[in-house]
């Protein structure tokens, strides 16, 4: 297929939460894109989404990344010079009861697109890689020279791994750039609410558990600890806007497209800078969207960890990316978003 190969992007795992978003921001910002998604963990209504905000027919290819044969036909059909990697398995406690399944997906599937990238001489990658990876830093907020601790799970160590083999296979392979960035807590949803987060089951995060609450799809959320070393006793972290995550991909695209990359390999942290704790978020929920939430206070989670925020001042300056959604706004969306797939809006 003829397009401009330098604005045209392949987002694999577009039909997901963050990739659904991404491929908006990016086509917004003048790209072409490719979706591919297994739909293991979506279905076609994201992509319906992306196509029905932007009005524009979105290419689509159901194919799992890690078939490497069926994949490379999507490298064969279009001219897409960078790639936006997404796909992936995500939830932390199923990684733990099924870890080959999670390094099997998310190793191979990340290894199969540097080979069909080195393949067919395309040149710029960004990583979907996450906050996860510092664990419970003995320095607060966390910079991007924080250093990482021993994974706690198997989902956070295949993070881990595919940031080592990026800087590995940029390394010895030239002509490859690209951009890791770690995501802190996205959270939110379009303000269109025609996209927003889809969780499967029982929500294992603490947005989608909020608005189900308020929705009355779950009866109570469980605030898990209010005895933490903290002001109110409850976890820290740094939420982003799903739209202000979004448009950091497009700033790392353009970024390497145009040649501005300080390395073949660099590393960003995309959060706000501001640490929420979950009483905190509870409360501004309620606040921003005029809704009571029914919430008890629980033992602590295992595994969690205390506190969590981002230093994101070197991609403030560096990328020139910088969070700007309120979090009252964001919230909001994640209610509109639930209120949508619930038919209550
Ligand atoms: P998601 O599950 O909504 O999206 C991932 C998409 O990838 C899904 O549509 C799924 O069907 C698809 N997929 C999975 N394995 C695939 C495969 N082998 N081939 C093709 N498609 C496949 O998750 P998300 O929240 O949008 O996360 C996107 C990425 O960001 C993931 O790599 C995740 O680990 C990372 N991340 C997410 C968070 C978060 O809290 N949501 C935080 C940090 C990092
Ligand atoms: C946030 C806070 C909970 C649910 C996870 C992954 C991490 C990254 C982001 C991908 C914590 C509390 C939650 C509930 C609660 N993902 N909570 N009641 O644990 O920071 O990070 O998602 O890379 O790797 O581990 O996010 O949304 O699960 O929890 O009190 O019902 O909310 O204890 O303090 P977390 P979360």
């Amino acid at each position: 297929m003829e397009q401009n190969k330098n604005k045209c992007v392949l987002v694999s795992g577009g039909a997901g939460y963050i990739g659904s978003h991404t491929s908006v921001e990016l086509i917004e910002a003048g790209y072409d894109v490719v979706i591919v998604d297994n739909l293991s963990n979506s279905d076609m209504g994201a992509v319906e989404g992306v196509r029905k905000i932007t009005g524009r027919e979105v290419p689509f290819v159901q194919v799992d990344c890690c078939d490497y044969e069926a994949f490379r036909k999507v490298f064969e059909e279009y001219e897409f010079d960078s790639v936006i990697h997404f796909a992936a398995s995500k939830a932390v406690g199923e990684s733990v009861q099924k870890p080959l399944e999670y390094y099997r997906n998310n190793l191979t599937s990340f290894m199969n697109v540097i080979r069909l990238m080195r393949e067919f001489g395309r040149h710029n990658i960004v990583f979907s890689s996450s906050c996860t990876v510092y664990g419970e830093a003995d320095k607060l907020p966390v910079t991007e020279q924080t250093p990482r601790k021993p994974a706690t799970s198997p989902y956070g160590n295949t993070k881990q791994m595919c940031e080592d083999i990026l800087r590995d296979s940029l390394a010895a392979y030239d002509g490859l750039r690209g951009i890791a960035l770690r995501y802190f807590n996205p959270i939110g949803a379009h303000p269109s609410a025609l996209i927003g987060e889809l969780p499967r089951g029982v929500p294992q995060n603490l947005v989608p558990y909020i608005t189900q609450t308020a929705a009355g799809v779950r009866e109570c959320l469980s605030v898990f600890g209010d005895d933490y070393p903290t002001p109110d006793g409850s976890c820290i972290r740094d939420y982003i806007d799903v739209v202000d995550l979004a448009r950091a991909h497009v700033t790392a695209i353009a970024r390497m497209v145009e040649g501005r990359s300080k390395a073949d390999y660099e590393i960003f942290n995309i959060g706000t800078g501001r640490g929420v704790s979950v009483l905190e978020l509870v409360h501004r929920f309620e606040q921003a969207n005029g809704v009571k939430l029914n919430y008890r206070i629980v033992g602590r989670r295992a595994g969690d960890i205390v506190a969590i925020w981002a230093d994101p001042s070197y991609a403030n300056t560096e990328l020139g990316w910088k969070a700007e959604r309120s979090l009252d706004d964001t919230l909001r969306s994640a209610w509109a978003w639930e209120k949508h797939l619930r038919g209550m809006a």
